[in-house]
């Protein structure tokens, strides 16, 4: 896999504080530079710490709310409130606990039923926050991912057509490892971002981990190893658990 950054934490709240650093340190850059940050948010487990530090202090405080604009890398398709929702967890960990204005969260609008309509209503709101360029994909400041045990980040999945789009920023993939619809942005608009994070926690990530950073290059199985960040590197954010089969450095 081509250029990336391990830093490798004692253990996930290590990993959740490190990661609320970076994001802290983005917002404030973001908005200095272009008035804004916009950042796709994981779902899963392993970022649900992550997102309670954001929401205490010294983070809560130290953030210009107001400019923080939220998006899903990723999303089940059920209602807002289901356990499953990752808008729901995002919500429950953070959003309810900042001052965010409620017009710069745009989750999935998953209660239009149909995962394709879902799919293009979503493209359509990504479309006019970030304009509808004629060519070239959208830039987010910051999208945060985590890696699932088969490799996968965001819903791309191994083995998935998504893994080849190029045009549309926004699929609804049927995925037969789960046997359901997902909703999921594209690769393209992965490695657009200014800076992609993921972090990565616990022992049964720990095989996955090492095939995407080292083991051959096998996208269609690994997803992960498709990350490609067009403006700088990736910067994966495990803990030991999850690095144990990484060489140790020197
Ligand atoms: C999702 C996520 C998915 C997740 C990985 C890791 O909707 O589930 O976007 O890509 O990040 O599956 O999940 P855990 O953090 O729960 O291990």
């Amino acid at each position: 896999m081509a250029d990336f950054e391990v830093h490798i934490l004692s253990d996930l709240q290590a990993l959740s504080r490190r990661a609320a650093d970076v994001f802290a340190r983005e917002v404030l850059q973001a908005s200095s530079a272009r008035g804004r940050f916009a950042v796709a948010l994981s779902g899963g487990s392993t970022p649900r710490r992550l997102y309670e530090m954001l929401a205490a202090e010294p983070f809560r405080s130290h953030i210009p709310w107001s400019k923080v604009c939220v998006f899903w890398g990723d999303e089940r398709c059920v209602p807002p409130d289901h356990p499953d929702s990752n808008y729901a967890m995002a919500y429950a960990a953070l959003l309810s606990k900042v001052p965010l204005p409620a017009e710069n969260i745009h989750r999935f609008r998953t209660e239009l039923g149909d995962p394709q309509r879902v799919a293009s209503n979503y493209e359509q709101v990504l479309r006019e926050f970030f304009g509808t360029l004629g060519e070239g994909y959208p830039r987010y400041d910051l999208i945060l991912l985590g890696l699932g045990a088969d490799g996968h980040i965001a819903s791309l999945f191994p083995g998935s057509p998504a893994l080849q789009e190029q045009r549309r920023w926004v699929v609804a993939p049927f995925v037969e490892q789960l046997g359901a619809y997902r909703l999921t942005l594209t690769l393209p608009l992965l490695n657009e971002a200014h800076h992609l994070i993921c972090v990565v926690s616990g022992e049964e990530k720990a095989l996955a981990l090492r095939e995407v950073l080292k083991g051959e290059y096998r996208p269609e199985e690994r997803p992960a190893q498709l990350l490609r960040a067009a403006r700088g590197r990736v910067l994966w954010l495990a803990d030991q658990a999850a690095a144990s089969l990484l060489e140790r450095p020197g």
